[in-house]
């Protein structure tokens, strides 16, 4: 049944001249039909190259909107219009237009994961493989980060030559973490190496061995002589990573990491966007042009 509807959409998106892109939370299953799989950043980069007239993106709202952004002259379509990312509704505009009141010479670098309304204020945008990179080589010293205070003060603690102002947003699945959650992980498998992505909590991301996105986190236990990980982000990254390093071990850092936003999506979302069209990602022109010089820039900084 699964191989039925992964020949279909295969066959469909050809014809149609669609690129399928995923992002890493997806199921393995999305992966396998997808033209390319990544994690933000790569996503981003690849919104902006991908030839085809029609993209569908598999992942959040946020994603398919920088697609859109990046390309207005395609059709964007997001695979499951119910799936959003709750980080990115927690500050509107005018909160955020308030706080740049209050520090007026600081750089408002925002997280992706952010709606494109507010990409309108951001001076810069920055992913989690991004993020280090960026703030350091902005030549801004002042940097209000929003809206993710677990990748605000990572990024703050590996760029200290910058001054930072943090808000309290931040994702509900990573934040969730607790201490004791690596503590007792750590104990059930003493041999394995802990990898953490940086929305978790400082206290969760102090004991890794290694701090990354999503792709960083699959490349590092790819490559990495060890044999057993601790995974500290959403658990479908458990799954892809058990199929793609045969004879290495895998172990979700909680039951309760799993993103049900970016678990909405399913391979029949899929189908049924090529067979009938979702909904198409519709921005204001001029939103939209205000909106992508930030992640423009991100693209220009991050290489
Ligand atoms: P990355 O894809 O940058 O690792 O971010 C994870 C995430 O939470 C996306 O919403
Ligand atoms: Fe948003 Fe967190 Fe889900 Fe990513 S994992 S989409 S940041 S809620």
């Amino acid at each position: 049944m699964i191989k039925d509807i992964q020949d279909k959409i295969i066959r469909l998106k050809k014809e149609r001249d669609v690129c399928i892109l995923a992002h890493s939370y997806m199921s393995e299953e999305i992966c396998e039909i997808a033209d390319f799989t990544g994690d933000s950043y790569a996503l981003s980069v690849k919104a902006k190259t991908a030839p085809q007239s029609t993209v569908i993106m598999c992942g959040v709202r946020f994603m398919a909107e920088t697609v859109k952004m990046l390309s207005p002259q395609k059709k964007v379509y997001l695979a499951n219009p119910a799936a959003g990312c709750p980080m990115a509704e927690q500050f509107d505009r005018e909160v955020i237009a308030e706080v740049k009141k209050m520090y007026p010479d600081y750089a408002v670098v925002a997280y992706v994961n952010t709606t494109a309304e507010l990409k309108t204020i951001a001076d810069v945008c920055v992913t989690s493989s991004s993020a280090v990179k960026i703030c350091r080589a902005i030549p801004e010293k002042n940097i209000l980060f929003i809206p993710d205070i677990n990748l605000g003060t990572y990024v703050k603690n590996q760029v200290p030559e910058k001054n930072f102002k943090l808000l309290s947003g931040g994702c509900p699945t990573h934040a969730k973490i607790e201490k004791s959650d690596v503590l007792s992980a750590k104990k059930a498998h003493p041999n394995a190496l802990f990898l953490v992505h940086p929305e978790c909590r400082p206290e969760v991301v102090a004991l890794a061995d290694y701090v990354g996105s999503t792709t960083g986190i699959m490349d590092y236990a790819e490559k990495s002589a060890a044999k057993e990980f601790i995974i500290g982000t959403e658990n479908s990254i458990v799954q892809h990573l058990q199929f793609r390093c045969a004879g290495k071990k895998f172990y979700p850092l909680s039951k309760d990491l799993v993103c049900h936003n970016m678990k909405i999506t399913t391979l029949a979302d899929v189908l049924n966007c090529l067979e009938e069209g979702g909904e198409e990602i519709v921005l204001d022109e001029e939103l939209r042009q205000q909106a992508v010089k930030c992640i423009n820039k991100m693209i220009i900084y991050g290489g």
